[in-house]
């Protein structure tokens, strides 16, 4: 039988949270939540912790910034997985305090599911925001906590309904914005096999002290790659304009604080390439299809049969 961990999820209540909650849940691993006790009295969040519980989960009260009850949680798991919004990325630290008092934790996978942010190109706001990241990767290394750092790239709920025209629900059928000259790979993936791969990885020694990469090829495509299959597959072809990335610079400087930051990291990727521009070394990565043969992730291509 495969060896299971309890596995303590803080920020399960959250975007990419509640699918890692699930996958979890279905691997078998006793799987516990830290949750906000004020988040329980919410009408759809306390729901949805209803239905983990109903499904196994164990949910304990705490909070990021109460470090009695975090350790008190950590104290419970052999694991920790955050996936905390970026706005408590920097007080991720508070978890690498507890589990430093725990003294019990075998892997912490800290709060990343984005790029590699010590491989990066971005512009400013995202590249102090990468910075922060960063920072939280250099304490966990510091205290010798066992880690891995999951690079998910793209949440394809995120990017693929919008293509990134703003204000859109659906792939365009018309016309397309493309930033830059939309030839720099990105990678897109489904947040539900990004949870697969992430609890895939908690029991794997190969995955110890590493950066878990998901790169699956059918899900690395350049802008221009994502248009043509869209394109191929509604039997027309839109009409594309181009947007320089010069232009693109001064959209991000003109642009309000929130979207400037939103615009950085697009910038990072679609223009920069910063998910595909380095090679996966063995140093220090792994890539998630290449460990993971037998899990049959979503590819772009039938992703984008949902919106035909
Ligand atoms: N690759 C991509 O395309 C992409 C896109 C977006 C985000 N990301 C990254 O994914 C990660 C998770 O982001 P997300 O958007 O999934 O997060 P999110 O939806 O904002 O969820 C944040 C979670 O953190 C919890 N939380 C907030 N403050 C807390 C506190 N003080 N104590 C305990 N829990 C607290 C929230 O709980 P409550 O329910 O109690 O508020 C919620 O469960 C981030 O690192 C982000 O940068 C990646």
């Amino acid at each position: 039988m495969a060896e299971t961990s309890k596995i303590l999820i803080i920020g399960g209540t959250g975007h990419i949270g509640k699918f890692i909650v699930e996958a979890s849940l279905k691997s078998g691993n006793p799987t516990f939540l830290l949750v906000r006790e004020a988040t329980v009295s919410d009408p759809v969040k306390g729901k949805l912790i209803e239905s983990f519980k109903n499904a196994g989960a164990t949910a304990l009260y705490g909070d990021l910034y109460d470090h009695r009850s975090l350790v008190t949680a950590i104290k419970q798991v052999d694991v920790v997985i955050s996936t905390v919004g970026y706005g408590q990325v920097v007080d991720q630290v508070k978890i690498v305090d507890a589990i430093k008092e725990a003294g019990s934790i075998k892997r912490f996978f800290p709060s990343e599911f984005g790029n590699d942010v010590d491989r990066s190109r971005a512009v400013e706001p995202a590249k102090s925001a990468f910075e922060e990241k960063a920072r939280v990767r250099r304490v966990i290394e510091a205290e010798g906590i066992p880690y891995t750092y999951l690079i998910s790239n793209c949440f394809a709920g995120y990017f693929l309904p919008n293509f990134l025209q703003s204000g859109a629900t659906t792939p365009p059928k018309d016309k397309v914005t493309i930033l830059g000259h939309g030839n720099p790979k990105a990678v897109f993936n489904k947040e539900k096999d990004i949870a697969t791969y992430t609890i895939k990885a908690v029991n794997d020694p190969r995955t110890l002290n590493k950066i878990l990469y998901i790169r699956p090829p059918a899900n690395t495509l350049s802008f221009n790659d994502l248009v043509s299959l869209w394109e191929k597959k509604i039997g027309k072809t839109i009409e594309k304009e181009y947007v320089t990335d010069e232009q693109v610079l001064k959209n991000i400087q003109d642009a309000p604080i929130q979207l400037q930051y939103i615009l950085s990291i697009v910038h990072s990727i679609f223009v920069k390439g910063d998910q595909t521009f380095f090679e996966i070394e063995p140093s220090f990565g792994v890539e998630a299809s290449e460990l993971y043969p037998n899990v049959k992730y979503t590819t772009v291509d039938e992703y984008l049969d949902q919106f035909v």
